[in-house]
């Protein structure tokens, strides 16, 4: 992409509205613009990172078997009747009525839906186990939506099901998603740590939250500090194995780690030594649920087990927040001039930036470079615009790509261009025809 084609409408000064840094630079960097109270457009570099986050969680959901669906947004009130949550959900849910005044509404989460899609054509428990998940708008109408894209009324969400005989079967959903998600954040260059949680209006009793721990999250957090150790790394898993995604559940939950609303004084006292106690705050990002047949028993989702019974099927439900993710990603990945995007979700990997634009040997040094780093795979933003250097600089280091390459007529003289990484600050001088090689 060339800069003088491209839409980025970076903002001077500093928005005065956005109390945190993610909301800050993600509106400074033309990433979105508030169109209504927490409702959000995405301009295109926002977009970008969105589609990146998205590509990472749709991978790693069919690597662990989850087949992808899309349900509509607007749902009508008949299936939430039946699970009995049209009435308990209260003024969060927006309501909505069509012209021949039946009730509908926006979904803020669609177990109802998918139990409703599952009913109508599976029978048999030799269709089991199954999993169906969606990346979909949501929306809950938030009492106070803040922080931007953290706590939006509409918001991007990863929603996801397990249908299973058994509870056991079910259970094993569980501890894969719970290992699917730890690849996931991961992938994104992010630690988010399972905590035990409270299930809220979607009902359960197993429920784990995923925190990235950040000052300026909204939930207070309590765990052993040996927890943060803990790494997925490259380590090869069988998902269909029980015993292997139950040790990952067990490495990763069996240490004190919890939300404020499962939090007991007494117990972290007692299993953690004093000195490895922490207390901070933390961003949600992720959460999972077994809730067994809350749903499938009021729906009537049941399947026929092999000696011919009739039985309700064993659920969960297990969500990540794909648009939040997005400031989450921002908070932990910052500095003083900008954000710092890590490799596999920036927006574009490599800057390129011509600091003699109309300077015939530097135009076409930057033209080749930016032709054969595109040519080599890269995702690059070729700043081509008429514009002091020091202007160039500072919009690069807001925009956070994680490497730069910087193309002058004084350089070029001694055969070189300026290879930077926007984390450490450090540069080194490179041959421009190494730049492929050195940043693969
Ligand atoms: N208002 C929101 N804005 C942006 N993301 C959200 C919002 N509400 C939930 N999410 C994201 O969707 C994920 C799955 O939804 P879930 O139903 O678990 O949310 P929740 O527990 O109600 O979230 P919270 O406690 O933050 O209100 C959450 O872990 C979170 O990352
Ligand atoms: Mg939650």
């Amino acid at each position: 992409m060339r800069l003088s084609r491209y839409f980025l409408p970076v903002l001077k000064e500093t928005p005065s509205e956005a109390q945190i840094a993610s909301h800050r630079l993600m509106l400074r960097a033309g990433m979105i613009k508030q169109a209504s109270a927490g409702i959000y457009s995405w301009l295109p570099l926002g977009y970008k990172v969105l589609r990146k986050i998205e590509t990472i969680i749709h991978e790693e959901q069919a690597r662990a078997g989850h087949l992808p669906v899309l349900m509509p947004t607007i749902q009508s009130s008949d299936l939430w009747q039946e699970s009995g949550r049209y009435d308990a959900y209260g003024p969060e849910m927006l309501r909505i009525r069509d012209r021949h005044e039946r009730d509908m509404l926006f979904t803020p989460t669609a177990e109802e839906l998918i139990t409703d899609i599952f009913r109508a054509h599976v029978a048999s428990y030799k269709d089991l186990p199954l999993t169906l998940y969606q990346i979909q708008w949501k929306f809950r109408d938030e009492i106070r939506p803040r922080f931007g894209v953290m706590r939006g009324r509409e918001f991007y969400m990863k929603d996801g099901y397990n249908f299973d005989l058994t509870k056991e079967d079910a259970l094993h959903a569980y501890n894969r998603h719970l290992v699917s998600y730890l690849r996931t954040y991961e992938r994104m260059g992010l630690q988010a740590i399972p905590m035990r949680a409270d299930s809220g209006p979607i009902g359960g009793d197993d429920t784990h939250e995923f925190l990235v721990l950040a000052e300026t999250g909204e939930s207070e957090v309590f765990y052993d500090s040996e927890i943060t150790e803990l790494k997925f790394g490259a380590r090869e898993i069988d998902y269909d194995s029980h015993d292997q995604c139950r040790a990952v559940l067990e490495e990763f939950t069996s240490r004190y780690a919890r939300t404020d609303e499962t939090h007991d004084e007494a117990v972290f006292a007692e299993r953690v030594p004093e000195a490895r106690r922490r207390q901070a705050r933390g961003i949600e990002v992720g959460q999972i649920f077994y809730f067994g047949t809350k749903y499938s028993e009021p729906m009537g989702a049941t399947v026929q087990t092999p000696d011919g019974k009739s039985v309700p099927v064993h659920m969960g439900s297990h969500g990540i927040g794909v648009s939040r993710l997005a400031g989450a990603l921002i908070e932990a990945n910052h500095d003083e001039r900008g954000i710092v995007w890590p490799w596999e979700v920036a927006p574009f990997q490599v800057g390129i930036v011509n600091v003699k634009q109309g300077d015939a040997t530097a135009d076409a040094a930057s033209e080749g470079l930016y032709k054969a780093l595109t040519a080599a795979g890269f995702d690059v933003l070729y700043d081509d615009r008429e514009e002091r250097a020091g202007a160039k600089f500072a919009t690069m280091d807001l925009i956070g790509l994680p490497k730069r390459v910087t193309v002058g007529p004084r350089g070029l003289e001694k055969g070189v261009v300026e290879l930077t990484d926007r984390r450490t600050g450090e540069s080194e001088e490179i041959k421009p025809e190494l730049v492929a090689e050195r940043l693969s």
